[in-house]
């Protein structure tokens, strides 16, 4: 599965990059909202999520790189989101997982490069899905670390020991040429955004559900 991230989309045609979007056969988009305290950066909050949400019906995947996503919480289930992925780096991650929960989205839980995967153990069984950043997170276009592939393929194990039923997201740097380490690794989800909009949308996308398709074929 694909998730491309409209952080690399060009915002002055943002509402036609989404539908270019949804002519694929993808069923979600990441949607990055930074708040340059979490991140050393600003990107969209809620007014701009509610606009998209009369364009299109895809699953809104909502990364909240916020130092409080418990407080902005009920904002971002307002504008539309669907999923709602805050860090687990902050102290309201529990309480946002508990609201994402109680209100029927996915749940889930982001961990930085820099922090251990240890960290997301006693979310275990309660989060719908682990987002694993394969980059610091802030800005799009970096390069993918290969150091954070060790930590894929460990929370894969213990997600199988523990039969939890939890998906495992990456997000940072995936192209076509680091998709297939992160899926060999254990990834099912990948966010994709300068591979995705950077160029001909639709051809990357096809491009990059091919990689995914073949990986599928090997597991
Ligand atoms: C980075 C964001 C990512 C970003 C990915 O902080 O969380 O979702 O958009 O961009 P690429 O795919 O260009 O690395
Ligand atoms: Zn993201």
């Amino acid at each position: 599965r694909l998730s491309p991230s409209i952080l690399s989309a060009d915002f002055s045609r943002l509402g036609e990059e989404v539908k270019e979007v949804e002519r694929s056969p993808v069923d979600e988009i990441h949607i990055d909202v930074m708040d340059g305290h979490f991140v050393p950066n600003i990107s969209i909050g809620p007014p701009v999520i509610a606009s998209l949400r009369e364009e299109t019906k895809l699953f809104f995947d909502t990364h909240l790189m916020i130092t409080h996503p418990a407080r902005y919480f009920g904002a971002f289930l307002n504008a539309g989101a669907d999923g709602i992925t805050c860090h687990v780096e902050t102290k309201e991650a529990e309480e946002c997982i508990n609201m994402a929960k109680k209100e029927g989205l996915r749940a889930g839980l982001a961990v930085n490069p820099e922090t251990s995967i240890e960290s997301l153990y006693p979310y275990l069984g309660k989060v719908d899905m682990f987002l694993i950043m394969t980059v610091h997170p802030g800005f799009g276009g970096q390069k993918f670390m290969p150091e954070v592939v060790p930590k894929i393929e460990s929370l894969r194990r213990s997600i199988d020991d523990e039969g939890a039923d939890a998906l495992i997201q990456v997000d940072g740097g995936i192209n076509k040429e680091t998709a297939g380490t992160a899926l060999d690794a254990g990834a099912e989800i990948l966010v994709a955004g300068s591979a995705v909009f950077h160029g001909d949308i639709r051809r990357n996308i096809s491009e990059l559900l091919e990689i995914i398709e073949t990986h599928k074929g090997k597991c």
